[in-house]
């Protein structure tokens, strides 16, 4: 099976919310399995992937963020504690990643949608942090505005072109309600990120952290 590259598939992902009538079976599916499984194994997480059950995207909550046609989605479930948002961001990303290498669409979503009708398993001592709505596209989403580079890191000087790539990849990351909280710096060599505040700031942690770690090739400090 042919797979995007994963630098296009930062550039070429964005948020949809209008969803074709077409299952992922096949390869697809096995491929979003193994990955999945992959990211619970390292991760200690509990992702489930739901399909064909459009109940949690059926009420006037997915209505009012304009989501139709939803019927997978990932629940983000993991054990309870203070890294889970940005271990659930930094995964969850990989599995954006890949299903957009795999042709399909997504949407991060943590508010717009039902977390009670979710058909998802959260054993005790664990929490769904929010979703990931999956499917093939009624479209592929439309790119949106960005912070400059310049606000969102605070090395002085000019910037080497790995930290660069990395920026660029960072500004392509998606964050709730495009807050862009987040500030990288550099330790010498050493790529750091933090949190500057905002609704769900620990999962766009995560993600952005994996964005800078694809385009850099570098293993970023977070927190
Ligand atoms: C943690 C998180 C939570 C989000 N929650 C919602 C949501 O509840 N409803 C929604 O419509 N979009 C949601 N989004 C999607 C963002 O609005 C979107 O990623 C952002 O505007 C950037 O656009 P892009 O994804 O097209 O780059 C969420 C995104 C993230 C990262």
């Amino acid at each position: 099976m042919e797979m995007m590259d994963i630098g296009k598939a930062i550039k070429a992902r964005h948020s949809v919310r209008q969803y074709l009538d077409k299952a992922i079976t096949g390869e697809v599916e096995m491929r979003l399995r193994q990955e999945i499984d992959r990211c619970n194994r390292e991760g200690g997480l509990n992702i489930q992937l739901v399909l064909g059950n459009a109940e949690a995207f059926s009420g006037i909550m997915a209505r009012y963020g304009r989501f139709s046609g939803v019927s997978n989605y990932l629940a983000l479930v993991g054990p309870r504690s203070k890294k889970l948002a940005e271990t659930v961001g930094y995964y969850g990303e990989q599995l954006v990643l890949l299903a957009q290498r795999l042709g399909l669409n997504s949407c991060w979503v943590a508010g717009t949608y039902s977390k009670k009708k979710c058909a998802v398993t959260v054993k005790a001592g664990e929490k769904m942090v929010c979703v990931i709505a999956l499917g093939f596209g009624a479209t592929a989403g439309v790119p949106r505005k960005s912070k400059d580079m310049a606000q969102l890191h605070d090395v002085s000087g000019n910037l080497p072109d790995w930290f660069k790539a990395g920026m660029e990849a960072a500004m392509l990351a998606p964050t709730a309600i495009n807050q862009q909280q987040f500030k990288v710096s550099l330790v010498g060599e050493e790529i750091h990120i933090k949190a500057t505040g905002g609704i769900h700031s620990g999962i766009d942690l995560g993600i952005v952290k994996y964005h800078l770690e694809v385009a850099t090739g570098r293993v970023v400090v977070s927190g």
